[in-house]
Parts: C-alpha cells; sequence; structure tokens
C-alpha cells in the first residue's frame, strides 16, 4: 500500500483500540471494543477488570484493524502507542502490544501522549484544518486550552486546578442516579429541563488566567441536593441537569473566546468526550461564527478514545521531530500535556 502507514494502540481507559491511518490523516480502519458493558454496574471504570479486559481484547482488535484496513504488518511504517494519562494495567498492555509488533517488523515505535491524541482527532475530521489554531480539550481527565502555532508542537494557556469538566459530569450523573457515563446522560435529560431554574456559580469565569475549576460548581450541586431533601422539596433532574451544564458550558466558552481574541486566531478546535455535548457545540458554534471565527470538533466517534488520534499524533510527532520511543518504554500513568 502506498503512503505512510501508522498502526495505532489506545488502550489508557475502557476503550480497547486498534487503528491503521494513512499519512496522519486518512483513517483506514479504527476498531474500538468498548468495556462500558463491565463497568457500567460499578458506577465508573474499575481499573482491575479494566486491564483483564484490554489483555483479553488486544490482539483481536488488533487483527480486526489491520483486515479492515486491508493490510497487514509488512505494509505497516510505523506503531503508535499511547503511554499515559491513564490506568496503569490498560497501558502497560497496549505497550507490550506496541513493543512487540515494533520489534518484530522493525518499526518505528512512537510514544503518544493521550491528550494530544484527542486534539489530533480534529486534524482527521478536517483534513484542511492548519494552524494556528486555539484548542480546547475536555475530557474525564482533563481540561486544558492549548495555542497550536503549527503541528507537533503548542504552549499551554490554562488548564483546571482541580476536577476535569467531563469528570464533574460523572460525579454530579452519579449523586443524582442517573447513569454512566454521566456526560451524555446529563446531556439529554438536559434537553428537558430549564437552565435558569437554579443559580448555579461559575468559577474563575472573572478572573484574568485561562485556569478552570469545576470542584466548587461540583461542591454547589451536592449541596443543593442536600438542602432540597432536608427541606422534603422534590428535585426536578431535568433543571439540575440543563442549570449544572450551562454553568460548565459558560464557564468553558468565555475562556475559549477570550484566548481566540487574545491569540487572534481564525479556528478555534474542541476535543476530548466532552467535545460531543451538544450544548457545549452549539453555544460556542454561535459564539464564534458570530466574530468570523471558524469553530471545529471532531465528528462523534473520534471524539471519545479511539486509536485513530493515537496514530494521527504519532505520525506528526514522528514528522516533525523522528523520534523514536527506545524498547524500554514505560506508562506514565499521571502524563501532562
Ligand atoms: O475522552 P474520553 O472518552 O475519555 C477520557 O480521556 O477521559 O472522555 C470521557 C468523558 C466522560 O467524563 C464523559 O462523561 C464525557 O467525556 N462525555 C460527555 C459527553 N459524552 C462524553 N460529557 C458531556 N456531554 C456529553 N455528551
Ligand atoms: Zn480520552
Amino acid at each position: 500500500s502506498e503512503g505512510f502507514l501508522t498502526l495505532g494502540i489506545e488502550s489508557s481507559c475502557d476503550e480497547t483500540s486498534a487503528a491503521v491511518v494513512k499519512n496522519g490523516k486518512q483513517v483506514l480502519s479504527n476498531v474500538i471494543a468498548s468495556q462500558i458493558d463491565w463497568h457500567r454496574k460499578f458506577g465508573g471504570v474499575v481499573p482491575e477488570i479494566a486491564s483483564r479486559k484490554h489483555v483479553e481484547l488486544m490482539n483481536p482488535v488488533i487483527e480486526e484493524a489491520l483486515v479492515k484496513a486491508g493490510v497487514d504488518f509488512t505494509d505497516l511504517s510505523a506503531v503508535a502507542v499511547t503511554y499515559g494519562p491513564g490506568l496503569v494495567g490498560g497501558l502497560l498492555v497496549g505497550i507490550a502490544a506496541a513493543k512487540s509488533i515494533a520489534y518484530t517488523h522493525d518499526l518505528p515505535l512512537v510514544a503518544v501522549n493521550h491528550i494530544e491524541g484527542h486534539i489530533y482527532a480534529n486534524f482527521i475530521s478536517h483534513p484542511q484544518l492548519e494552524p494556528p489554531v486555539v484548542c480546547l480539550t475536555v475530557s474525564g481527565g482533563h481540561t486544558d486550552l492549548l495555542y497550536f502555532e503549527e503541528l507537533g508542537t503548542y504552549q499551554i494557556l490554562g488548564r483546571t486546578r482541580d476536577d476535569a469538566a467531563g469528570e464533574a459530569f460523572d460525579k454530579i450523573a452519579r449523586v443524582m442516579e442517573i447513569g454512566y457515563p454521566g456526560g451524555p446522560a446529563i446531556d439529554k435529560l438536559a434537553t428537558a429541563g430549564d437552565a435558569e431554574a437554579i443559580d448555579l456559580p461559575r468559577p474563575l469565569v472573572d478572573e484574568a488566567s485561562y485556569d478552570f475549576s469545576f470542584s466548587g460548581l461540583k461542591t454547589a450541586v451536592l449541596n443543593y441536593i442536600n438542602n432540597q431533601k432536608q427541606r422534603g422539596e422534590e428535585i426536578s433532574k431535568p433543571d439540575l441537569a440543563a442549570s449544572f451544564q450551562q454553568a460548565v458550558v459558560d464557564v468553558l466558552k468565555s475562556k475559549v473566546t477570550k484566548a481566540a481574541y487574545d491569540k487572534e486566531v481564525n479556528q478555534v478546535i474542541l476535543s476530548g468526550g466532552v467535545a460531543a455535548n451538544s450544548q457545549l457545540q452549539r453555544e460556542l458554534e454561535k459564539e464564534l461564527t458570530k466574530v468570523g471565527i471558524e469553530f471545529c470538533y471532531p465528528e462523534l466517534k473520534l471524539c471519545t478514545d479511539n486509536a485513530a488520534m493515537i496514530a494521527s499524533a504519532g505520525y506528526f510527532n514522528w514528522q516533525h521531530n523522528k523520534e523514536e520511543a527506545p524498547f524500554t518504554l514505560n506508562a506514565n500513568p499521571s502524563l501532562k500535556l
């Protein structure tokens, strides 16, 4: 097969995924085995179960990715793997698989930061997209505002000081007993609620910094629930979901817009699992296009964890610095951007 074929491998959380991507942007296959059914009854990801499932699923998933792409190991040009952040057990499974393929077939091994992977999902969904861009990455583990002057490098403008945005969604959904993962559940419930029904804080919204904070908002929601219960008053779940989601969206929107103005970019991109939030997409789209800034986010399948985005990030990093990971590569569960 013509072109540079990267095999991507992702196993940092509860998705076992492998993908083949051509020249960093063209997805030939992107196989994702979700473990959500195994974790749902515990209300969150159980690390032990996740590692065992990754061990079971990794080889079949890689096999399927190659078959669907119509290639075999000898057609590959590089292997890219997530080495952090994430759950150490899962990461180790992916790294071991990547190392053995790279070693056996004499391919460069490229180590990818999972958060970077989320960003590159945009360059797959929108191949014409070129930096400079401002990027908001919001997922279950991270909330980062970045500035990309060129592909392969970036500057961090701000990040969360406590909980990630997705983590707040998941925790609130858990106390509301509306299901796991919390983001999609709140997103759906919010459509039937009144976003102004409950008064909630917008943490750090008036501060000059680009940092975020969501733990105070989470506490405010918990206090509201407890107070209503103590007073014997009913809680409208749709109203609470809508009011909470509005508070998160308001904060994210204000920081992103400020960054876009300050950096004078014409494009803003969104990434990470929370990028799937329909209200966040809708409001950012409206706010940014109003002032002539192009706004985009990855298609749904590429918003949440998948290996195509890892292959893409690996490809661009490799093109940028030709940095091969050593065979001593280890998992780094708390890797930062
Ligand atoms: O990127 P991701 O799949 O995994 C991490 O790297 O963390 O993100 C998962 C997070 C979860 O917290 C989930 O609740 C959130 O993304 N999420 C959403 C939506 N879909 C997923 N949050 C808000 N609205 C959604 N529609
Ligand atoms: Zn992720």
